[in-house]
């Protein structure tokens, strides 16, 4: 080797050096992707299946299969497995960067398996396998999405045929898979509390209409077909009232919050929302104006708009504590602020994210929600105290870093909380302008869409510059609606140029000073 690299010469020397750490780079980045993990977790995921399944019930008891019947379910479970991921790879990428998703996923599939396992030592395990199978697709419904509830349901048809030992009825095979379609189409969103029953109820009919179908294909028509299609039916109905009575808690394993949940948090009772509304009423009707402008844009690029009002509403909740140094709170033109030196001020304003978070936690709220409140100010800089900071320290020629000037982020990671990131921002800067029409919004908007991009804001949550331009055009409009009616009395005293309060507060403020200057 060391003979090889005397006779080269030191251009090829360099770029084998260039190729040897683009490598490097490459590998840490699959690395640090949580490929290997995901894969990892599918092996472990094929062995303990192909073990399950390696035993059969025969009248009650458990035994072997014969060895070339384990060794066809080892590969039968090996390609379905990879042909799942090779789905989830493909379409649902995210899935695989968070390990502990993957894991519920597993896990979820694990015990869906085990549980239609154990029914096989019942006499009534047709019926229970099926209403395990539209168990599973209505919580990968409530918790991924009905596109893949529905390709990770006949995935699981096909296992589970095996781990109920009907691998070879088809007819079987299509009774689950009417279960599981229907109730994945059937359930959009949660908004009523039936919702979950509605949706058993029709599965039930599907099922019942395929099981009946299906076995009158193999015999002629008796009682017991028809028992056998009712009692399938029955208990898919029974396993949705049992998922409505367990929704809290699956919510609560794997972190998400229904619209049925959401809806209640939007309740303007909420005990949060009440103190809010007590403390710091500014603030309150600031955050009621971010979610209505939020969820209209969200609703124009197909987010989850309900998400993103009821996220508005407790984004800036950290502002309880310390309702006055933040200026739609303070009732004199005076400033706290004024009393305080920039860096001091800082602390206080960047101080209401990690408030906001505490209190979150102590109420219980969603991580869904607390993630509006963690993400809202992603990490951009606080410039008014910024420049602040800086005129002081012109003086001493030793200049504060922009760094102890940003707040810690993270930055969105949903499309929704970029969202109410720039509404919340844009909102500000409207508010402090001199003069408000149509246009001027358009462009403050634009100009503040721009500066987060740029700014990096939005580069972990997959907004496309398309969906940006959309989110531009419904918070304009919004706006436009919302101060259209605001015409300036001409008996009217012009306002005395006070404190400039507005550079004073939260960050969108300095923003909208720099957007005027
Ligand atoms: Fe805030
Ligand atoms: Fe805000």
């Amino acid at each position: 080797m060391g003979i090889l690299n005397k006779n080269l010469s030191p251009r090829r020397k360099q770029l084998r050096e260039t190729l040897a750490i683009e490598r490097f780079a490459k590998l840490a980045e699959v690395v640090n992707s949580g490929l290997p993990t995901a894969v990892s977790i599918l092996l472990v995921f094929i062995a303990i299946c192909s073990f399950l399944f390696s035993f059969k019930t025969n009248a009650g008891r458990i035994t072997y299969r014969p060895s070339h019947q384990i060794l066809s379910v080892i590969i039968f479970v090996t390609v379905l497995s990879f042909a799942a991921s090779v789905y989830i790879y493909r379409y649902n990428y995210r899935l695989i960067k968070s390990p502990m998703r993957v894991l519920s996923l597993v896990g979820l599939f694990l015990i869906l398996l085990l549980l239609t396992k154990l029914s096989t030592l019942t006499p009534v395990s047709q019926y229970l396998s099926v209403a395990v199978a539209v168990a599973g697709a209505i919580i990968m419904t409530i918790v991924y999405s009905q596109r893949f509830a529905l390709v990770m349901g006949i995935f699981y048809s096909a296992l589970a045929c095996l781990a109920a030992g009907f691998e070879t009825d088809f007819g079987f095979f299509l009774t689950m898979a009417a279960g599981i379609t229907t109730s994945s189409f059937m359930l959009r969103e949660i908004r009523t509390r039936v919702k979950i029953l509605e949706v058993g109820v029709f599965a039930g009919a599907a099922v019942f209409i395929l099981s009946f179908s299906t076995d009158l294909f193999d015999s002629e028509f008796t009682r017991k077909i028809f028992a056998d299609a009712g009692w399938t039916a029955t208990a898919v109905i029974c396993v949705a009232v049992v998922i409505q009575a367990f929704l809290p808690f699956i919510e609560k394993a794997f972190h998400i919050a229904t619209s049925m949940t959401l809806l209640d948090y939007s309740d303007a009772n909420q005990p949060l929302l009440k103190k809010l509304a007590m403390d710091a009423p500014g603030t309150y009707s600031h955050s009621l104006l971010i979610g209505s402008i939020a969820e209209t844009a969200a609703d124009a690029i197909g987010a989850n708009g309900l998400l993103c009002r009821v996220g508005s509403y407790y984004h800036d909740i950290g502002k309880i504590g310390k309702p006055r140094y933040f200026v739609e709170n303070q009732i004199s033109t005076a400033s706290r602020h004024d009393l305080l030196s920039p860096i001091m001020s800082q602390l206080v304003i960047v101080g209401h994210v990690r408030d906001g978070l505490e209190l979150a936690e102590e109420y219980g709220l969603p991580a869904v929600i607390r993630q509006f409140i963690e993400t809202h100010h992603g990490t951009t800089l606080i410039e008014y105290f910024y420049e602040e900071a800086k005129k002081k320290a012109n003086g001493t020629g030793v200049l504060p870093p922009e760094s102890e000037f940003r707040y810690p982020g993270p930055r969105p990671q949903t499309k929704e909380a970029a969202i109410v990131m720039l509404a919340d921002a844009v909102e500000g800067a409207v508010r402090s302008l001199t003069e408000i029409n149509p246009t001027k919004i358009e462009t403050t908007v634009h100009n503040m869409a721009i500066k987060r991009l740029q700014d990096g804001q939005f580069d972990e949550c997959e907004l496309t510059l398309r969906e940006l331009s959309r989110i531009e055009e419904a918070i304009s409009k919004n706006l436009t609606a919302h101060y259209h009616g605001r015409v300036a009395y001409p008996s009217a005293t012009p306002a005395k140029p006070s404190q400039p309060q507005h550079l004073l507060a939260d960050e969108e403020e300095d923003e909208a000073e720099l957007e005027n200057d």
